[in-house]
C-alpha cells in the first residue's frame, strides 16, 4: 500500500475543524482514503451499509474492473487461466502468489489428491440428516464439522496449522459434495480415486456407483474443471468477507469456511445460479420462448418483486468475463451431449438477446453474470440444480482460505467490528 502525494481533507458545516485524512494507491484501481484515524479526531463514523463505498482490507489475490469487465487472480487474466491451466494450478496461484513451475505443479496435485479421503466418520453424521435435506445446508454442517475431526489444524495463528487446513479443505471438498448429493438420492458414496484429475475424480464421485467401472468424459471433466477456475475467487464479495470477519475473531479455518458456505447459500450470491435454472424452468412450463415478453414485463414491474436471475452484478457494469467463457463452454458441453437444440440453452439466449437490448437493462448495466450459463453446463452434464450452490462453494474455497490468510498474515489485522447509527430509544426506565 503505497501513500499518495493527495490528502484528502473533511470539511463540516457545523464549525468543527476539518480533517486531513491519507489518500492511498494501490497497483491498479481506485485509491482509498484511510479514515482510520476519523472517530479519535472527530467522535463520528462513516455510514456505508452494503460497503457501496468501503474498503475493507488490502489485497493482492484478485482484482476485479468492473467498467472493463476484467478478472485478474494474481494479475494472470481470468480468459487466460482458464485457456491455459487446470484448476490446481490455480489453487496454488492464489495460495502462493505464483503458477507453480512442473515439479511444483505435480507436487501439489500429488499433495492435494492425498487429501481427498475424509474421516470414516463423517458418514455417520451425515446420517444424521433427512435425505431430501438441501445439499447447502448439509454442506454447511459437513464443513463446519472438518474442525471436529481434525484437532492437528485448528490454530488459525499457526501457519502450518493453516496450511495443511487449506489443502485438506481444498481436497475434501469435491468428496463432501458428493457426499451429500449421494446420501440425498440414496446410493452408497464413492470413495475419491486419486489417479483422476481433480474434475474427473469428482465426476466419478457423483455418477459412479460400485456395481461398475466409471469412464471420465473428457469435455464434462474439462468444463467442470474451468467452472472451478471461474468460481475460485472474487475478491471481497460477501462470502469471502463473511469468512475475513468470521476469521478474524480468531476461530479456526474450518468454522470460517463453514461461515462462507452458509453466506454463499443465499440467492442474491451463490444461490442465484440455483435460481436462475429454476426460473428458466418456470419460463419454459409457461409457455417458452413465446411468452417471454410478459415475463420481462414482469421483471420490469417493481411491484412484481420478480428479478431476472443472472443478471446484474455490484461490480461488473459492462459485462462479466466470466460469463463470455461459460456461454462458450455450455455450447461445447451441448455439442458433446448432442443436444444442440437444448430448450432450456435456447431459451437463455433468446432471455439475454431480449434483456440487453431492453432500455430497462440497459440503463441499469445489468449483464447476464456467471450464473446465467454455469446452471445450464451443470444441468447438461447431469447435475441436479440443487448442488450447483454447492459446487460454486466447492470452487470457492480456495478463494476463501487465501482471502483468511491473508489477513491472517496482514501485521494490521484486527478483529472486525463495525459500529452502527443508533435509531432506537435512548436510555429509558422500566415502569
Ligand atoms: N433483475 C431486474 N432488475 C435488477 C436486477 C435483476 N437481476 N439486478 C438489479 N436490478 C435493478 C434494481 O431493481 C435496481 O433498479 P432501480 O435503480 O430502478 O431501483 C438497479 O437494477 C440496481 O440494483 P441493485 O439491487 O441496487 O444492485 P446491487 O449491486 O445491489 O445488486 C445483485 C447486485 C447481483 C445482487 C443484483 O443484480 C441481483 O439481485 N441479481 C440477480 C441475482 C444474481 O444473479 N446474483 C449473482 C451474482 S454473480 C455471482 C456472484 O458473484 O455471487
Amino acid at each position: 500500500m503505497d501513500s499518495s502525494d493527495s490528502k484528502a481533507t473533511l470539511s463540516f458545516t457545523n464549525g468543527k475543524p476539518s480533517v486531513e485524512l491519507p489518500v492511498y494507491k494501490g497497483t491498479i484501481g481506485p485509491d482509498v482514503v484511510d479514515i482510520r484515524k476519523l472517530y479519535a479526531q472527530t467522535g463520528m463514523f462513516t455510514y456505508d451499509p452494503g460497503f457501496l463505498s468501503t474498503g475493507s482490507c488490502s489485497s493482492s489475490i484478485t482484482f476485479i474492473n468492473g467498467e472493463k469487465g476484467e478478472l485478474l487472480y494474481r494479475g494472470y487474466p481470468i480468459e487466460q487461466l482458464a485457456a491455459k491451466k487446470d484448476f490446481l494450478d490455480v489453487c496454488y496461484l492464489l495460495l502462493n502468489g505464483e503458477l507453480p513451475n512442473a515439479e511444483e505443479s505435480k507436487q501439489f496435485h500429488h499433495l492435494v489428491s492425498e487429501h481427498t479421503m475424509v474421516h470414516e466418520q463423517m458418514q455417520y453424521f451425515l446420517r444424521g440428516f433427512r435425505r431430501d435435506a438441501h445439499p447447502m445446508a448439509v454442506l454447511t454442517g459437513l464443513v463446519g464439522a472438518l474442525s471436529a475431526f481434525y484437532h492437528d489444524s485448528t490454530d488459525i495463528h499457526n501457519a502450518e496449522h493453516r496450511h495443511i487446513a487449506a489443502i485438506r479443505m481444498i481436497a475434501k471438498m469435491p468428496t463432501l459434495v458428493a457426499m451429500a448429493y449421494k446420501y440425498g438420492i440414496g446410493q452408497p458414496y464413492m470413495y475419491p480415486r486419486n489417479d483422476l484429475s481433480y474434475a474427473g475424480n469428482f465426476l466419478r464421485m457423483m455418477f459412479g456407483n460400485p456395481c461398475e467401472d466409471y469412464k471420465v468424459n473428457p469435455v464434462f471433466e474439462k468444463a467442470l474443471d474451468r467452472i472451478f477456475i471461474l468460481h475460485a475467487d472474487h475478491e471481497q464479495n460477501a462470502s469471502a468477507s463473511t469468512v475475513r470477519l468470521c476469521g478474524s475473531s480468531g476461530t479456526n479455518p474450518f468454522a470460517a469456511i463453514a461461515a462462507g458456505v452458509a453466506c454463499l447459500w443465499g440467492p442474491a450470491h451463490g444461490g442465484a445460479n440455483e435460481a436462475c435454472l429454476n426460473m428458466l424452468r418456470r419460463i419454459q412450463a409457461d409457455g417458452g420462448i413465446a411468452k417471454l415478453g410478459e415475463f420481462i414485463a414482469k421483471v420490469k414491474d417493481k411491484n412484481s418483486g420478480v428479478r431476472l436471475m443472472g443478471f446484474g452484478h455490484r461490480v461488473y457494469k459492462n459485462f462479466d468475463p466470466r460469463a463470455k467463457i461459460m456461454q462458450a463452454t455450455a455450447a461445447e458441453v451441448l455439442a458433446e451431449m448432442g443436444h444442440k437444440k437444448d430448450p432450456l440453452f435456447d431459451l437463455a439466449q433468446a432471455l439475454a438477446k431480449i434483456a440487453l437490448e431492453d432500455d430497462y437493462f440497459v440503463q441499469r448495466k445489468l449483464y447476464p453474470n456467471v450464473d446465467f450459463y454455469s446452471g445450464i453446463v451443470e444441468h447438461a452434464i447431469g447435475i441436479p440444480s440443487n448442488l450447483f450452490t454447492g459446487i460454486f462453494a466447492l470452487a470457492r474455497t480456495v478463494g476463501w482460505v487465501a482471502q483468511l490468510n491473508e489477513m491472517i498474515a496482514d501485521p494490521e489485522y484486527h478483529i472486525g467490528r463495525p459500529r452502527q447509527l443508533y435509531t432506537g430509544h435512548a436510555r429509558r426506565d422500566v415502569a
